[in-house]
């Protein structure tokens, strides 16, 4: 009954916006996760048995497409650039953006604008060069691959196969969605992820490098952050003067009150751990979150940004006890691109599952099953 009444509603208002603006039309693209959460995933033109059917589910279940109807998901259909971008917009939990497009057909106050400033922001989406994203423009198969590549952090050469110029279908899109996001862990069982990624960040450079490894690591890792109970405000931060992160610093005793904690720290086998550089060392609040945890059999990849100072992990490795492998960290500037971020990433030697948590991924493509073992570290990510 609720959602009959929301669906009524929310035809009201597309019907109601897309008599008022000339501009794109409103799409189905543009239900929130919340409403894909509340309706029952099934749809009239889904077989269960079609290939795409599991993908098409995860990427509703999980936001990032809806049906164009509540009975219909349109496999067939196509998405539009803009829509491509706002799916993965979607993926990075539609964080905030800041600034205008300078593509001219991405007006402000759309429905995709803050996806697609996000989206060049982040290289994912480059336009035509001619000042034009082509926001009304059908995404090809290649378009929608290679937008989902950088995304993923993964580099990308364009091939130039005819038919790759091709509309990517709806089911096609779901299906390389739910191939690079959905991770191994989850895959496995609908068991739970092994990775965490905390970080610590008050302007949010850190947080983009964290988000970063999020991305590289898919539905493989989880993100937390680390909140003070008092918040710092500006004049806390004001290096130049007696501030209250400049007193922190300087007295080794100093243990910043955090809000909450981790507390599934057990299910997770690797912890990325970042944070901003304050005067040559991690700020005492790492010391805080550190000693407040029991971290026997962890794997620390600990990370770092800083205004030009190098990287440093100072004092915080013996917070940890014996039983922890800290692996080298890494600094990285507050604006290093997803790329960079995703082939550092790429090259650590994390442990791997246990024995008995191998994770092996199947999915059907045209009929045929194929599989990808993720217990083995040089196929994740990718299907053979
Ligand atoms: C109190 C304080 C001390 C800092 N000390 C250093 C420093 O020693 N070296 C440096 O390169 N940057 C320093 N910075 C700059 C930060 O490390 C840099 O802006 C960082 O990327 C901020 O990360 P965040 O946005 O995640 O908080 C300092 C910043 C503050 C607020």
């Amino acid at each position: 009954m609720k959602r009959k009444r929301f669906f009524t509603l929310f035809l009201l208002a597309a019907l109601c916006l897309s008599s008022c603006s000339a501009a794109e039309p409103l799409s189905a693209e543009t239900f929130t996760p919340e409403t894909a959460m509340e309706r029952n995933v099934s749809f009239a033109d889904v077989p269960g048995g079609a290939w795409y059917a599991g993908a098409v589910n995860w990427c509703v279940e999980k936001g990032l497409m809806q049906g164009v109807s509540p009975e219909r998901f349109d496999p067939e259909g196509t998405l539009t650039r803009a829509m491509m971008a706002a799916v993965l917009y979607r993926a990075q939990g539609e964080p905030d953006v800041s600034g205008t497009s300078s593509f001219t057909d991405v007006p402000p106050g759309q429905w995709y604008t803050d996806a697609v400033v996000w989206a060049s922001g982040q290289g994912i989406v480059q336009g035509y060069g001619n000042g034009l994203f082509g926001t009304r423009d059908t995404v090809t198969k290649e378009q929608m691959e290679v937008m989902l590549s950088r995304y993923m952090g993964k580099s990308t050469d364009w091939t130039g196969d005819p038919a790759l110029t091709a509309p990517a279908t709806r089911g096609e899109t779901a299906a390389a969605l739910y191939r690079e996001l959905k991770g191994p862990e989850e895959s496995a069982s609908g068991e739970t992820s092994r990775i965490l990624v905390v970080y610590f960040s008050c302007t949010n450079n850190t947080k983009k490098i964290a988000e970063h490894i999020k991305a590289a690591l898919g539905e493989e890792a989880d993100l937390y952050e680390i909140l003070p109970e008092e918040p710092y405000t500006s004049d806390d931060l004001n290096y130049n003067s007696d501030c209250r992160a400049n007193r922190e610093q300087e007295d080794p005793t100093a243990r910043p009150a955090i809000q909450g904690t981790v507390e599934d720290l057990e299910q997770y086998d690797v912890v990325f751990l970042g944070y901003p550089i304050w005067w040559g060392r991690p700020p005492r609040i790492v010391y805080t979150f550190l000693e407040s945890l029991d971290w026997t059999g962890k794997t620390i990849v600990p990370f770092c940004t800083s205004g030009g100072s190098g990287y440093s992990d100072d004092g915080i490795r013996d917070l940890t006890g014996g039983d922890t492998t800290w692996l080298t960290g890494r600094r990285f500037s507050g604006g290093a691109d997803r790329s960079a971020v995703a082939e550092w990433v790429e090259s650590l030697e994390l442990p791997q599952p246990e024995k008995g948590e191998e994770s092996v991924f199947y999915i059907t493509v045209n009929g045929q099953t194929l599989t990808a073992d993720f217990a083995d570290n040089s196929s994740a990510g990718g299907v053979s």
